[in-house]
């Protein structure tokens, strides 16, 4: 298989990379300068806020907020996670132009991350994904612990192919599998991609890779070789999982962009400005940058 000619990257950093920060809450017009800059880079899909319960993620706490503080770029799809209908409502209020839902392969993470079972998971997006049709809202559909489990270990394939299907018959557009835990090694990484691409196309599956063991590139590698041509990413690797305790964030946004642009796969995306967002939000937030990339042509961090 031959690698694809364009990557769509989408970018986490603003979700998935500040959920987790610790420390007092992050100012909101942190959170929007970040995602405004990102926006600037050429990036055409920011995940910028989460609507779930602020008991469970103080950091996204002040989710609309952030939506009604960002300046729209035409072309970028704003998306937000959303767990249940309350989540959909309050994100469809604050004019978000894509929602997700997100299950687990794992049961045990499942109750952690979103206190139900899979089955019941399920159950409560039906809901979501009707309200967000009659509203002419795209959803996409996150497995999570595709590669490995805080609590049970290693996870069946086929278990990971079973939650994707049952999102993509929903009527998710596209699936995002979730090495939650970055625990996930090349080989692996395909079974598991070959026994999900079984059950939904190939161009609807993206990649979402946490760095949590240094494989996420690699990863990354062998699943572009299989035909994946969707990267989720975090600009400076920012980020983790808040129940998933250890995990780091994802990949980080530069090294990808790095590894595409050596293999000539267009993004759109302009990794100069790239790198000088990853040492904005580390200088705001004092955080080590996480990006190897950064790091070599950054400046501060
Ligand atoms: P629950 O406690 O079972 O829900 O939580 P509930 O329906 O019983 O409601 C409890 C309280 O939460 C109520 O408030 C609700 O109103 C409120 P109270 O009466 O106690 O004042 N509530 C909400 N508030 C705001 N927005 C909502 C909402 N829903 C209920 N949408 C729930 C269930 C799903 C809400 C909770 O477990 C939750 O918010 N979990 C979020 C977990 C999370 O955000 N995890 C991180 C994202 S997932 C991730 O990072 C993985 C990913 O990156 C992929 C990968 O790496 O694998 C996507
Ligand atoms: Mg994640």
């Amino acid at each position: 298989m031959a690698f694809p000619k364009q990557v769509r990257l989408v970018e986490m950093s603003p979700r998935d990379g500040l959920q987790n920060e610790p420390g007092p809450v992050i100012a909101t017009d942190i959170k929007t300068g970040l995602i405004d800059r990102l926006a600037d880079c050429g990036l055409s899909h920011i995940e910028a806020a989460s609507f779930v319960s602020p008991k469970w993620v103080p950091q996204m706490g002040d989710a609309a907020e952030v939506m009604a503080g960002i300046t729209r770029k035409t072309g970028v799809q704003y998306s937000a996670l959303t767990p249940n209908l309350k989540g959909f409502e309050n994100a469809l209020a604050a004019n978000v132009d894509e929602v997700a839902v997100f299950g687990a392969a794992s049961e045990s993470f499942t109750r952690k991350n979103i206190n139900c079972t899979i089955v019941e998971s399920l159950e409560r997006f039906g809901p979501v994904l009707e309200a967000a049709r009659k509203n002419n809202i795209p959803v996409r559909g996150y497995v999570s612990t595709v590669l490995g489990c805080p609590y049970e270990g290693d996870i069946a394939p086929a278990q990971v192919a079973s939650v994707a299907k049952a999102l993509y018959e929903m009527g998710c557009y596209e699936i995002s599998l979730g090495d939650t835990i970055g625990v996930g090694t090349p080989l692996k990484a395909k079974r598991m991609l070959e026994a999900v691409a079984a059950h939904v196309p190939m161009e609807r599956l993206a990649a979402h890779f946490h760095d949590t063991y240094g494989q996420a590139l690699a990863n990354l590698y062998a699943v572009l070789e299989e035909g994946v041509s969707v990267i989720d990413a975090s600009v400076a690797g920012l980020g983790g999982c808040p129940y998933a305790k250890g995990a780091s964030g994802n990949v980080a946004t530069e090294d990808v962009l790095y590894l595409l642009n050596g293999l000539g796969i267009e993004t759109g995306v302009d990794l100069d400005k790239l790198v000088a967002t990853g040492d904005w939000i580390c200088g705001q937030l004092n955080r080590h940058n996480g990006s190897k990339v950064g790091q070599a042509m950054g400046g501060s961090c």
